[in-house]
Parts: C-alpha cells; sequence; structure tokens
C-alpha cells in the first residue's frame, strides 16, 4: 500500500514534470522553432506513415513544434513528445463485426508494418505514444537511442517475436506499455534493470514463464499490469 501510492506520487511528479515542460513550451513568451535536423526527422517519419485520415496535415512548415502530437522543451527546442496515438477508442468486438467501424478505426491508423527508422533521430524524446496504430514486426532496436525516454507506449499494434533484451538498456523508462500484441516467449531479465519503472502493462500477449524473481523487488513499480500477465502465464 505504502510503496504503491509512493509509485503513483513519483508516477504522478513525472507527468507533471512533462506536462510543465510542454505547457510552459507552449511558445507564449518565446519563440522556440523547432531543430531543423528534427523538423527533417518528422517529415521523413510522416512520409513512412500511412495516413488515411489525414491526420497529419498540420505536419507542414518551419515550427514542427506547432504540428499536432508534437511537444517541444522550451529549454532546448528539442522534440520531447510525440503522440500519435490512434484517437478511435479501440473496440474488437466492433472491429470483428462493424464494418463501418472498422473501416474508421483502420484509416485513423499511421502505421503499417515497421516504424520508420527516421523516428531514432528524435533521440531527445520523452514521451512517445503510437497506441493503437499498426505498427509492426519485431520491436526497433533503434529506439534505444532515445534515451531520455521515461514513457513509451505501444499498445495495442501488432509488434511480435520476444520482448527483446535491449530493452532493459533503456533504464530512464518510468511507463512502459506493449498491452494487446503478439509478443511471445519469457519475459526477459532484463526488464529488472529499468528501476524507474513505476508502470508496466505487458498484458494480452503470448508470454509465458514466470515474472523474473528481482522484478517483484522493483519497489516503484505498479503491479496492475503485472498482475494481468502473470494472469495471462498462469
Ligand atoms: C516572437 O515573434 C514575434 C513576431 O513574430 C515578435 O513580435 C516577438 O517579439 C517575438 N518574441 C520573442 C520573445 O522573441
Ligand atoms: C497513449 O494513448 C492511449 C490512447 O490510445 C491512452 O489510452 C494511453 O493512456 C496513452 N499512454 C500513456 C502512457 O499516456
Ligand atoms: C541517434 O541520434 C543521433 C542524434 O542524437 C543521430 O545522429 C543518429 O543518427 C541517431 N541514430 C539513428 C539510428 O537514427
Ligand atoms: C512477425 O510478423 C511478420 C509480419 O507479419 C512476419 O513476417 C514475421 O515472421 C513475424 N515474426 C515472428 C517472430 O513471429
Ligand atoms: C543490468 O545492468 C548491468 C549493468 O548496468 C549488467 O551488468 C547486468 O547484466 C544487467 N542485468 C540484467 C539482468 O540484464
Amino acid at each position: 500500500m505504502g510503496s504503491s501510492t509512493h509509485a503513483l506520487v513519483l508516477l504522478f511528479s513525472l507527468l507533471f514534470i512533462v506536462r510543465h515542460e510542454l505547457i510552459c513550451g507552449s511558445y507564449t513568451d518565446s519563440n522556440i522553432s523547432c531543430i531543423e535536423s528534427e523538423r527533417e526527422a518528422l517529415i521523413k517519419l510522416r512520409e513512412g506513415l500511412k495516413d488515411g485520415a489525414n491526420r497529419l496535415s498540420s505536419w507542414f512548415g518551419k515550427d514542427c513544434c506547432t504540428w499536432k502530437g508534437v511537444g517541444c522543451s522550451r529549454k532546448t527546442g528539442h522534440v520531447v513528445e510525440l503522440d500519435l496515438r490512434n484517437p478511435i477508442a479501440l473496440d474488437r468486438d466492433r472491429l470483428s463485426h462493424d464494418d463501418n467501424y472498422a473501416a474508421i478505426f483502420r484509416s485513423q491508423s499511421l502505421g503499417e508494418g515497421p516504424i520508420p527508422d527516421s523516428l531514432a533521430r528524435l533521440s531527445s524524446l520523452i514521451v512517445l505514444n503510437l497506441s493503437r496504430n499498426s505498427f509492426g514486426t519485431s520491436m526497433p532496436q533503434f529506439l534505444l537511442n532515445m534515451s531520455n525516454l521515461a514513457s513509451m507506449d505501444l499498445s495495442y499494434n501488432i509488434f511480435n517475436g520476444s520482448i527483446p533484451r535491449w530493452l532493459g538498456d533503456q533504464v530512464s523508462l518510468s511507463v512502459l506499455k506493449l498491452t494487446s500484441n503478439d509478443f511471445q516467449g519469457p519475459i526477459p531479465r532484463e526488464l529488472c534493470n529499468l528501476t524507474q519503472l513505476t508502470e508496466l502493462d505487458l498484458s494480452y500477449n503470448r508470454l509465458e514463464g514466470e515474472l523474473p524473481n528481482s522484478m517483484k523487488n522493483l519497489c516503484n513499480l505498479r503491479f496492475k499490469g503485472v498482475k494481468s500477465c502473470m494472469e495471462s502465464v498462469h
């Protein structure tokens, strides 16, 4: 109880810090415009996405910090948040039975196979949300290039293969959501190295085996997601 309260406080303070940074980055008292190399990376990224619903229509012009889903740090001008979540709520039942809904859901989905590797050039990202798109195949190791990443949500995509061991090197992670993909096999021991984790959700995959013992000692961790992960294990 004590430790989960503690974890929540940590989580909220983290979100607060990130939000604070972003809200202050809303260009009221300074004219931050984005860093050119990151603008180019975002344009490359846009070109690599399927955007049937024209969700990225704001991704033109000089100042990428004003583009939808892109947040920049006021201090450094770097892109620190990328939120490309599919805005349509996922309803699996309707997805298989309601053609209209399925068409809308799919049209809003930006992914189609691998995440374009231009994403790796946004190396200052702190928050990444790619939830509910159709990004897939194995998790790309270039995500490690974002060494400040605190929150990564790849849930409801079609990533497969194993949860990579190198994910344990992304030690800045505080929130990690891999819910509802097609990951298989054991949960790698390396995840125990993510000592900043406050929230981990691995549910709805095809994982097997035990939760690594030392993971249970991660005192900051909120167990909700892990619990459902364990349920799917047993
Ligand atoms: C921001 O740009 C506007 C015009 O584009 C200018 O009037 C204003 O002084 C600038 N603000 C700062 C803080 O540079
Ligand atoms: C990412 O976006 C989804 C909506 O698709 C939302 O439910 C989720 O809370 C977001 N993840 C994080 C870590 O904020
Ligand atoms: C990783 O980020 C650096 C900038 O910090 C960039 O020069 C490099 O190209 C990136 N790596 C990849 C694989 O994009
Ligand atoms: C992952 O999905 C891709 C595309 O469907 C497929 O080609 C590949 O064999 C899958 N890999 C594994 C390990 O299941
Ligand atoms: C955790 O990281 C340390 C070095 O930082 C490494 O020696 C160790 O093997 C890692 N543990 C796991 C389980 O990966």
